[in-house]
């Protein structure tokens, strides 16, 4: 998760709040800048907050050794929000060649500590629990969207256990199931796009798509039958009370947060009434994750509550749905800029159907496809969603000769390590096959080694965790916070991009490749920008069977 994409954020929290205050506070507060006035709203809690954490800072610097160097900034309690808001990583990698890697900021308020590079990696990922806490950083944001006591609103142990049932969910065996519901899924959402040749909109495309295919495979078909009508409206509520503006205030009496309640209410019943039909109607032999939940017992014997189930499935619709569809829209828009891979691509997929482009795909076939397997990897390198990664420091932590004080959001940032110049080569160029043909970059070599290196490994509870944190490469995290949802995104990606590359011969930007779209910060995700025009051409159909005949 994001530390925060503040820039656009004062606008924001203006414009929900102008309207509900007093009207003569409206005239003067319309007046001011939304800088200020959402500085005015903060300043009381969070500037306690700072009092508090700059305490804590010099008490624990003159008694334990250096603090890390402060970025310089104009206006007090803001600090360097706007300019790294704008653009952070690019501000982050200049504030490391001035500062090196490891520096604060202030932030609305907030001491943010950033440590880059490998160690820096390794640093947050494999905090110690007693230094640095997830729980404390995420879970005024995440408890009123996902629910109570689970994930980061219970202890530790316990979140750990909770991964460990929903990666019992995630099983070969069920990923394998789940290949023939996502390409129909696909091809089926795809007759949208209507005739020969046309235009379309890929990021609405893909996220609708991408909700589709996380709830019928995990959710179950009872979620996903509901998709069209309630479920989506519900899901965007939640949406709503994931921004920015519920990071910074956990409380506002705002009607996208009263919808926020609302919806987690209505989603959370949604789950146990369809709990309650499966049991009443013995229907429980299903393969998603949410018969592995209704089915789960801690190791003291207690059983995961119906309650928890449902909180734990509103927690991975969260954790999965922007990761992924914004994941795929990288990619297809890499794609529609790169024909020359996006034709390499289609030679690979042909082969591996036999030349036969009717052959339904499997899971063992999406394993034979080293270019689109490489397509993601390379998407992710560029365009991780998740760009920064938060804990608050607990205890004093001495991280790269400084001490990082109490109270300190203490941040590493992959993104920053996987656009790194030093290690890759044309570090901002989408080369996927830089990640097949390694023999001679020992760098390459350095990282695939890292993924595979057991001698950091760990079991937090939820199954041993392979791989080495100090690296440049980690789009999925490490540790015990790593991400349980990778196999599943990558089933979900393939299936969704080959099913793609099958069916259209020629996807492009309709504006050419200039076209390509820019980062946006100001959400918890990194989003294109929207909206994204594809003109597309679909492959030549037999007349007989109606499945693509043409050869690449
Ligand atoms: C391309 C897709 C995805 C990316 C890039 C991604 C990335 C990440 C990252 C970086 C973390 C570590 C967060 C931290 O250390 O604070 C994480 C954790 C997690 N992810 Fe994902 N994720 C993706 C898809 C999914 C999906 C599909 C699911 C669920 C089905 C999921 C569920 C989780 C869970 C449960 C955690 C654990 C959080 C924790 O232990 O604190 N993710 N993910």
């Amino acid at each position: 998760m994001a530390t925060s994409q503040l820039a656009q954020l004062a606008a924001q929290v203006a414009d929900q709040v102008l309207p509900y205050l007093p009207e003569a506070v409206q005239s003067h507060a319309s007046n001011v800048s939304p800088v200020a006035l959402v500085a005015l709203l903060a300043a009381v809690p969070a500037a306690a907050a700072s009092l508090a954490a700059s305490a804590a800072s010099s008490s624990s610097s003159s008694r334990k050794g250096r603090l890390p160097p402060h970025v310089g900034h104009w206006v007090p309690f803001l600090g360097s929000m706007v300019s790294f808001g704008m653009r952070p990583l690019d501000w982050l990698a200049e504030q490391r060649k001035q500062h090196g890697d490891i520096f604060t900021f202030t932030m609305f308020g907030r001491e943010m500590t950033y440590v880059l590079g490998p160690d820096g990696n390794h640093a947050v990922l494999n905090g110690k629990l007693a230094d640095i806490s997830a729980e404390l950083a995420y879970n005024s944001l995440t408890k009123p969207v996902f629910g109570a006591d689970v994930v980061y609103d219970t202890s530790n142990p316990v979140f750990m256990e909770q991964k460990r049932f929903v990666k019992a969910g995630l099983s070969a065996e069920n990923l394998r199931s789940y290949v023939p519901l996502i390409e129909a899924e696909t091809l089926n959402y795809f007759t949208r796009w209507q005739g020969q040749q046309g235009e379309g909109e890929l990021a609405k495309a893909l996220a609708e798509l991408t909700i589709m295919t996380a709830s019928r495979c995990l959710m179950g078909e009872e979620v996903r039958s509901n998709l069209d009508e309630s479920v989506a409206q519900l899901y965007h509520d939640l949406d709503q009370g994931f921004q920015p503006i519920n990071f910074l205030f956990e409380k506002l009496p705002l009607p996208a947060y009263r919808r926020r309640d609302i919806a987690q209410k209505k989603m959370a019943d949604l789950f146990l009434d369809i709990m309650k039909e499966r049991r009443a109607t013995g229907r429980t032999n299903n393969n998603d994750v949410l018969q592995v939940l209704m089915d789960a017992d801690y190791k003291n014997g207690t059983k995961l509550t119906d309650i928890e189930a449902a909180h734990l499935m509103i927690a991975l619709l969260m954790a999965g749905q922007h990761t992924s569809s914004t994941t795929g829209t990288w990619c297809m828009s890499f794609l529609a800029a790169n024909p020359d891979v996006f034709a390499e691509l289609t030679t690979e997929l042909y082969n591996e159907l036999g030349g036969d482009w009717s052959r339904p795909l499997d899971f063992d076939l999406l394993k034979r496809l080293p270019l689109l397997d490489a397509c993601i990897r390379e998407t992710l390198r560029l365009r991780s969603p998740i760009y920064a990664i938060m804990r608050k420091v607990v205890r004093p932590v001495e991280i790269m000769g400084h001490v990082v004080p109490a109270g300190h959001y203490l941040c590493a940032s992959p993104a920053v390590s996987q656009r790194d110049p030093e290690v890759y080569e044309d570090p901002m160029a989408f080369k996927p096959r830089r990640w097949l043909d390694t023999s001679n970059n020992a760098q390459m070599q350095k990282i695939l080694r890292a993924e595979t290196d057991m001698a950091a490994a760990e079991d937090f509870g939820f199954g041993v965790v392979g791989g080495s944190a100090r690296s440049n490469y980690l789009p999925f995290g490490a540790g015990r916070h790593r991400c349980i949802g990778e196999p599943f995104a990558y089933v979900q990606l393939k299936t969704i991009i080959a099913t793609l590359v099958r069916e259209f011969a020629t996807f492009e930007f309709v504006m050419g490749p200039e076209a390509f779209p820019k980062e946006d910060f100001t959400s918890m995700i990194v989003m294109p920008e929207k909206p994204i025009m594809i003109k597309y051409t679909r492959r030549e159909r037999s007349p007989l069977s109606g499945a693509a005949v043409a050869a690449p």
